[in-house]
């Protein structure tokens, strides 16, 4: 028990004690040990600034972690990563390892990371800045002012279901199998993120399925009309997977949340970032009932210009900027950083993947400097 005298002291200590996360690091493969750096300098940066210290442990994922030790996700990495505040990655996958046995291949560690850490909810924001309208290849009036929320299911559907594999008919020909199936459970759950993501953006969610079709689609959409009652104050609306794809391209404006499963969120998230025209500015953040988040830009690996100092580090500093939003909830430093970005976009500085005529052509290493810059200013 506290005395009496020692009681200030020890309130003092607390407020004067700089507020400490653990990090885990996972940059994977290609440019994602390019970008990582950019990120963590940039956390360390606000850190100074608002007064909160990241401790930073680094660890395998992917073809570098198969390179090293066999596997695409060593035990080791789980362990790490859930005793972490918050885990980011950067991107896995390379042609170097696109032919070996599905169990050894990188993509094979990241829906093992995704399952182990139960990261059930993807979220995948486009948002179109007004700095790069000139680098989508949609015309200026369809994607100007786009800001669409993606809620893809990350953890079930047809890339986890039961059975799966290639077995050998009776016949003695080969079959390929993957199982779309959802739970009660697992649409209820991602249906609330989804709902409670409107209710913060447009209070619009739209929900994706193919209910003319698949009967693990027409559980899907009415569990997520069941649900509405709950949130009254959201508008929902229900596309079939093929029409949404297409009003996506069509007019992206008329959507603000969608929520959908594994796969269909796969697709429809690539399209819908790819309307912002700069694929390499997109963060995500992929989160699970408790434990550690993933925060990892939506683009890949790009093996093609990896080590070439041709990254664009920017999605993976935004998506850091979430990570401190959401889930070290540091929103002024998040903010700072979002803030940097557009003033180095601003200023005119582009990597190659949104370069523009009249802009300052830029390789990650003086993007990151301008960051930098823009962030000690
Ligand atoms: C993504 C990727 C992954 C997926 C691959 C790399 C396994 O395309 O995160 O969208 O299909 O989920
Ligand atoms: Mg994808």
């Amino acid at each position: 028990m506290l005395v009496g005298s020692s009681l200030p002291f020890h309130f003092l200590m607390y407020f004067a004690m700089t507020q400490q996360y653990r990090i885990t690091l996972l940059p994977g493969d290609g440019i994602g040990p390019e970008i990582i750096p950019v990120a963590v300098a940039a956390i360390e940066t606000v850190g100074k600034q608002f007064d909160f210290a990241c401790s930073f442990e680094t660890a395998l994922i992917g073809g570098a972690a198969i390179d090293a030790t066999g596997s695409p996700l060593p035990d080791e990495t789980l362990t790490i990563c859930k005793q972490s505040d918050a885990v980011m990655l950067a991107a896995i996958g390379g042609y170097k390892w696109d032919n070996l046995p599905r169990e050894q291949r990188p993509e094979t560690g990241l829906l093992g990371l995704r399952a182990g850490l139960e990261l059930f909810a993807n979220l995948r924001p486009a948002t179109i800045l007004p700095q790069l309208i000139d680098a989508s290849t949609l015309k200026r009036e369809v994607v100007e002012g786009v800001d669409i929320m993606v809620v893809r299911e990350l953890t079930g559907g047809v890339y986890f279901g039961q059975p799966k594999g290639i077995f050998t008919t009776e016949t003695g020909e080969q079959r390929g199998v993957n199982t779309m199936a959802y739970t009660t459970s697992e649409i209820d759950r991602i249906a609330r993120v989804a709902y409670e993501t409107a209710q913060k953006r447009g209070g619009k969610l739209c929900s994706v399925d193919k209910a003319n079709v698949l009967d693990v689609s027409q559980l899907w959409r009415d569990r997520v009309t069941a649900l509405n009652a709950d949130y009254g104050d959201v508008e929902l609306s229900h596309l079939y997977v093929d029409n949404a794809a297409m009003q996506l391209i069509r007019a992206p404006k008329q959507f603000d949340t969608i929520v959908t499963g594994n796969l269909f969120g796969d697709i429809l998230s690539d399209a819908a970032a790819m309307l912002t025209g700069s694929i390499g500015m997109l963060p995500s953040a992929s989160l699970g009932a408790d434990g550690p988040g993933v925060y990892e830009p939506v683009h890949g690996s790009a093996p093609d210009i990896a080590g070439q100092d041709k990254a664009n580090p920017l999605a993976q500093v935004l998506s850091a900027a979430m990570m401190l939003r959401y889930a070290l909830n540091q929103p002024a430093a998040a903010s700072k950083i979002e803030a940097a970005v557009m003033t180095v976009l601003d200023r005119g500085f582009r990597t190659g993947d949104i370069m523009s005529e009249g802009q300052t052509l830029v390789g990650c290493k003086a993007m990151s400097d301008a960051l930098l810059e823009a962030l000690e200013a």
